[in-house]
């Protein structure tokens, strides 16, 4: 009589988040034939401001695989947070690394884009130096530190500028202002590459399920775009789906021109080659993922 494998226990922080949200809709029913049960929290089941109370949590819980969705992700806001920015995107980090070390589990820790200055010209590289700008991208950068160093079964997956069908985001934005003005300023000379979260979330899969060599990978969608390029974007293809009736005029801006408190990277598109090479992905352009996010949304 053959005995069915036990299931793969999968935590997933930020169940409410974008990331959570989109890992939620793609889970597979089974990874390497093994059932797959998930569960996904929020910051009631699992607060990251109190890293306190994490282990406890997690020894409850019993996962085999933590994918840490969850972070402070006000960029300007944390600012004037930094204390709490670092509690929940480094301390609590590093007590998820410590307990996933002390009873052998992986941990797939997401961050960002905003670890680098954005004074190179060409994609970062998983290996570039880490120099953040602000607070929010200083606190990730300790955040994936102390999820590499206190774990050795750690993947920090890095990405930018990311949307969803749920959530906040700048697709979202740029969908209710254009319906309420005329015309709108938008920043041209910040270039990265758009994510579509639901992309992100097979990206992590397909990482779970694959368990190459434990490091830094990155993962946006395909292409370069400003800040610029995405909102015209937006705004041709919801009047084509007719989600809006017409488009607003969209002016280049400088970032000098749209003062924010945090300062951000000019330029932060991610090589994303050794990842699509590992994972065997099939890259999306950001152009093709926006539709497909559009016509959900429709
Ligand atoms: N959004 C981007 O453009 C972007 C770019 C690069 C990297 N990333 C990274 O990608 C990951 C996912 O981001 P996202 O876009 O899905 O972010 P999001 O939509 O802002 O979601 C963040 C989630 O974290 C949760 N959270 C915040 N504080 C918490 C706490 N103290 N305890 C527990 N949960 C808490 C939030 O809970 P509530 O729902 O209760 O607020 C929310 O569900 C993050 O690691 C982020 O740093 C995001």
């Amino acid at each position: 009589m053959s005995s069915m494998p036990a299931a793969l226990q999968v935590i997933v922080t930020g169940a409410n988040g974008q990331l959570g949200y989109a890992l939620q809709q793609t889970v597979p029913e089974f990874i390497n034939n093994v059932a797959v049960k998930l569960q996904a929290l929020t910051r009631q089941q699992l607060d990251l401001s109190s890293p306190e109370t994490i282990a406890e949590t997690l020894e409850s819980l019993q996962p085999d695989i933590i994918i840490n969705a969850a972070a402070y992700t006000a960029v300007d806001k944390a600012e004037s947070e930094p204390q709490l920015a670092d509690v929940i995107n480094h301390q609590s980090v590093a007590a998820i690394a410590r307990w996933c070390a002390s009873k052998k589990k992986m941990l797939v820790q997401v961050s960002t884009d905003f670890v680098f200055d954005g004074k190179k010209a060409t994609a970062y590289l998983p290996d570039d130096r880490c120099q953040p700008l602000g607070v929010y991208g200083s606190s990730k950068r300790a955040g994936e530190i102390a999820a590499l160093d206190n774990n050795p079964t750690t993947y920090v997956v890095r990405t930018g500028w990311v949307y969803c069908e749920q959530g906040a985001n700048f697709v979202k934005t740029m969908l209710r202002l254009g319906a309420e003005r005329e015309s709108l300023g938008i920043v041209s000379d910040q270039l990265g590459t758009p994510t579509y979260a639901v992309n992100l979330a097979e990206m992590i899969w397909s990482l779970v399920a694959k368990k190459p060599e434990p490091k830094i990978f990155h993962f946006s969608d395909a292409g370069v775009a400003s800040w610029y390029d995405f909102a015209a974007a937006i705004f041709s293809l919801a009047e084509q789906k007719k989600i809006l009736q017409r488009q607003p005029q969209v002016n280049p801006i400088r970032t000098s021109d749209y003062p924010t408190p945090a300062q951000r990277p000019a330029f932060s598109v991610l090589d994303k080659q050794q990842t699509w090479t590992l994972l065997s992905i099939q890259p999306v352009h950001w152009q093709r993922a926006l539709s497909a996010m559009l016509d959900k949304l429709a």
